[in-house]
């Protein structure tokens, strides 16, 4: 990972900095970069929240060898880890891969490990033409996120993306809020109950399944059963569509609560190691997904990269489920968290 990290940091001299600890605070602001918007409290909130997440110990039981397996939304998963879409390699990361490459690389290198890799969408159109060909050249395996565009354009990119043979689709509809789409005169809007029903019922003719990005709150994580979402992402896009929300971590239990077993809970945001994936797990969620570490290895490493950052969260996992106890991720409960 060493080596990785530090080719990343040439590839993405002046983009990011890969910091030994991804937080957000070197650079807060920096959208377009890899920042979080504002202030980044948004960003760095995720990071404090899971930081603040402590672990009860447990030694006294059997469990050596721990099963990380699971499956969500249909999908057979090593372990509940996804990487998070992420678009836009020239603006955000400097653009030295591109963003064929970059998809590539995150797509496949989920794959080669047993999980499964999120594309992002944007402006320009290669950034989910990109996405849309490496979930193709994986036979279907990935999931991609397509933002909530106005009229025509969301059917065209709904049917395009079908084209790939996925499995799943998503909707960043928290990207409403994304500046960088704003600056760039394209229309995206938050999303009524009852055109989310619409969509999702067609989605689900096709016989695939629906996960709705963007979900901070019970309330509209019970408008997302309502409208038929099979699951949502409890996220706050890396903190780079509103300044001063909480952390996901902080939200997570409460979300949990109110859908867990109804729609499959996933989360992101400041997801940085295997103990973090097992913190989330047992706050409520069924699988994580992680974002800028995983850009960070697919642009220092390709594939590779990615695969080789996969096995090190897996490994953390395993370590830290041993440790508290856990012998499969059905084992990973609120008994885990102190
Ligand atoms: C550079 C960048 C581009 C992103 N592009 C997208 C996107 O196209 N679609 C989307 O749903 N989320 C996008 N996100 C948000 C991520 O999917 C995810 O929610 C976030 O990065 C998770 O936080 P983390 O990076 O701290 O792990 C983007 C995030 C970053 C940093």
């Amino acid at each position: 990972m060493k080596d990785i990290r530090d080719n990343a940091r040439k590839l993405m001299q002046g983009f990011c900095r890969v910091c030994k600890v991804c937080d957000g605070r070197a650079c807060a602001g920096e959208v377009p970069g890899m920042g979080g918007l504002g202030t980044a409290a948004s960003f760095q909130n995720n990071v404090t929240a899971l930081a603040a997440v402590k672990l009860n110990m447990r030694l006294l039981h059997g469990n050596s060898e721990p099963d990380t397996s699971t499956n969500v939304l249909g999908l057979d998963l090593d372990m509940p880890v996804m990487a998070a879409p992420i678009g836009g390699v020239s603006f955000n990361m400097g653009g030295k891969i591109s963003e064929e490459e970059y998809t590539d690389a995150v797509v496949g290198g989920c794959k080669d490990s047993g999980v499964i890799g999120c594309t992002g969408d944007g402006v320009p159109p290669f950034i989910h033409e990109a996405g849309f060909k490496a979930i193709a050249d994986a036979d279907g395996r990935g999931i991609p996120f397509i933002k909530p565009w106005e009229g025509a354009e969301l059917d065209e990119k709904l049917e395009k993306a079908r084209a790939t043979g996925c499995t799943c689709f998503g909707m960043d509809v928290d990207a409403a809020g994304l500046i960088t789409l704003k600056q760039m005169g394209r229309p995206v809007a938050p999303k009524p109950v009852a055109e989310l029903k619409a969509l999702i019922a067609k989605v689900h003719s096709w016989n695939a399944r629906f996960i709705l990005k963007g979900v901070m709150t019970p309330d509209e994580a019970r408008l997302a059963v309502e409208a038929g979402a099979d699951g949502i992402v409890v996220s706050n896009h890396g903190g780079r569509v509103l300044d001063h929300t909480p952390g996901t971590a902080e939200v997570l239990p409460a979300v949990a609560a109110e859908a867990k077993g109804e729609t499959a809970i996933l989360v992101d945001g400041g997801v940085r190691t295997g103990t973090d994936v097992l913190k989330l797990i047992a706050l409520g969620a069924d699988a994580v997904l992680i974002g800028r570490p995983i850009s960070v290895a697919a642009v220092g490493g390709l594939r590779t990269g990615v695969s080789t950052y996969l096995g090190t969260i897996k490994g953390q996992l395993k370590g830290a489920m041993v440790l508290t106890g856990c012998g499969s991720i059905a084992d990973i409960t609120g008994r885990v968290v102190f």
